[in-house]
């Protein structure tokens, strides 16, 4: 038996796989994100650590001797989280996620410290990023500053808990400024542009690899005697991928999430940090990445949802399922700022071309329009960086709304593939990551791809209308920038 464990934004989130990858069970435990003041976004690790136990023990309800069984564990988790801990292992402060803003000015002093940063990263430094978060950390909490011991992400950090090992996975650490990402290995030079030592790090693993073993005293607690090994695991994108097999050059997929992913898989390092495109390590040896992210996917339509006191499913379901061409509201979904193409961590969204017949209906179409342009440009981002995009496969809560689809294959005009129901997620990646940490077996033979449940062609009557949409949207961003 093998456990996946995806410590996501919104919740803790538990899959249990047999040998032969069949589920065996689901559990998950919610959590809140505090925003203390504007732009700010943070949680209590502890809130991680609780969860995640609730979710064992839910587990351990539904399938006592299955997870008496588990030989290997897998982790996924929210990217880029700066978990702060002194020499005793204590949490100093709330972990400062990867959608909080408040380091913009940060990222210019990187760059002017180290100005080959973006060579030596493949990225733009972003205020989502861990590096920028530890440079505001010395700027305004100095105290806490001088007493870290070792910056964590928050999956590392549960591995810490659970096993009391300092390690991490290349694909997370690629997303902390701090990693020179065509080396896989810490970077000498963005370490001292941030006034970081590099025995502040965790210990650097491939996802596949196992980096230890589960504490006799958790092994206890959680009903698993076997002691599993903990495999190194992956950033939540990178451990979709494992999850769905998107692991061969040019496999792509589009997260319809909180926050909206484009990711293509790569043989090679091929970097467009012009473009704010992320270039990451993959989680196997001598593979990487490139994601576009979009701060706010579903999460635009739920700020809409908020605005209008209507839940989401009920404003998507009053549009329907037919495609009718481009909404006339444009409506640009930077509420948190945004990632690709223009990593402007204090750019906020805009709606264009109100009327008097502007109602709910019109509002929503406006907001999946956006998203999906959002998408194609980080679409065209991916192309500029030389990758081949020419399907993708859909995943994540936002997949629900079969227009919403029918929206982004026009926009991107690639065929889009919805996998089969069935867990794909970041979970169970996770699982398959312990699966292959623990017997050996390779990604090839374990990272198969899910059923495709339909294929969502781009409409090729809408696609000249929404390519004119699209050309419209490009020019909002450079237009009201310095507003
Ligand atoms: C990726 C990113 C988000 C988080 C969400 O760079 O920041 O996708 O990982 O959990």
């Amino acid at each position: 038996m093998y456990l996946g464990l995806d410590f996501g934004t919104s919740s803790v989130k538990g899959v249990l796989i047999d040998a032969k990858q069949k589920i065996i069970a689901i559990a998950s435990s919610p959590l809140k994100v505090s925003r203390p003041h504007h732009g700010w976004s943070e949680q209590n690790p502890e809130h991680w650590w609780k969860a995640t136990n609730a979710v064992v023990q839910q587990l351990r309800k539904l399938k006592p001797k299955a997870v008496a069984a588990v030989a290997g564990i897998g982790l996924s988790g929210q990217q880029h989280g700066a978990t702060l801990l002194d020499a005793a292992g204590k949490v100093l402060r709330p972990c400062i996620l990867w959608n909080d803003a408040r380091s913009f000015a940060e990222c210019d002093d990187i760059l002017a410290a180290e100005p080959r940063a973006m060579e030596i990263t493949g990225n733009i430094p972003l205020a989502g990023f861990t590096a920028p978060k530890l440079v505001w950390v010395k700027k305004h909490e100095p105290k806490i500053f001088d007493k870290v011991a070792k910056v964590l992400l928050p999956k590392d950090y549960m591995r810490f808990r659970m096993t009391g090992d300092y390690a991490s996975d290349m694909s997370d650490s690629a997303g902390t400024y701090w990693l020179d990402v065509e080396k896989r290995e810490w970077s000498q030079a963005m370490l001292k542009a941030t006034h970081m030592r590099v025995d502040q790090m965790p210990k650097l693993f491939e996802g596949t690899d196992a980096t230890g073993k589960l504490s006799i005293s958790v092994a206890k607690a959680w009903g698993m005697p076997l002691r599993p090994v903990v495999a190194g695991g992956g950033g939540d994108n990178v451990a979709s991928a494992i999850g769905i097999g998107a692991v061969k050059d040019g496999d792509a997929f589009v997260s319809l999430g909180t926050s909206g992913v484009m990711f293509v898989s790569n043989d090679r390092y091929s970097p467009n940090a012009g473009k704010a495109v992320h270039a990451f390590c993959h989680a196997m040896q001598g593979k990487w990445h490139q994601m576009g992210v979009i701060l706010s996917a579903t999460d635009s339509l739920e700020w809409l949802a908020g605005v209008l006191k209507t839940p989401a499913p009920q404003l998507t379901k009053a549009l329907g399922t037919k495609l009718v061409g481009p909404s006339d509201v444009l409506f640009l979904p930077y509420l948190s700022g945004e990632r690709t193409p223009v990593g402007d961590a204090q750019i906020r969204g805009a709606i264009i071309g109100l009327g008097h017949e502007t109602d709910a209906k019109a509002m929503t179409h406006a907001v999946l329009d956006g998203v999906a342009f959002a998408f194609r440009d980080s679409l065209e981002a991916l192309r500029d960086a030389g990758s081949n995009v020419k399907r993708v496969m859909a995943v994540g809560g936002g997949t629900k709304s079969e227009l919403w689809l029918k929206i982004i294959a026009t926009v991107l005009g690639v065929p889009v593939d919805l996998p089969a129901a069935g867990e794909v997620g970041g979970a169970f990646g996770a699982a398959r990551m312990g699966l292959m940490a623990a017997t050996g077996a390779s990604y090839a033979a374990v990272c198969s791809k899910p059923k495709i449940a339909k294929t969502i062609l781009p409409d090729a009557k809408a696609k000249p209308a929404y390519d004119a949409a699209y050309h419209r949207y490009t020019k909002i961003y450079p237009a009201i920038k310095g507003i």
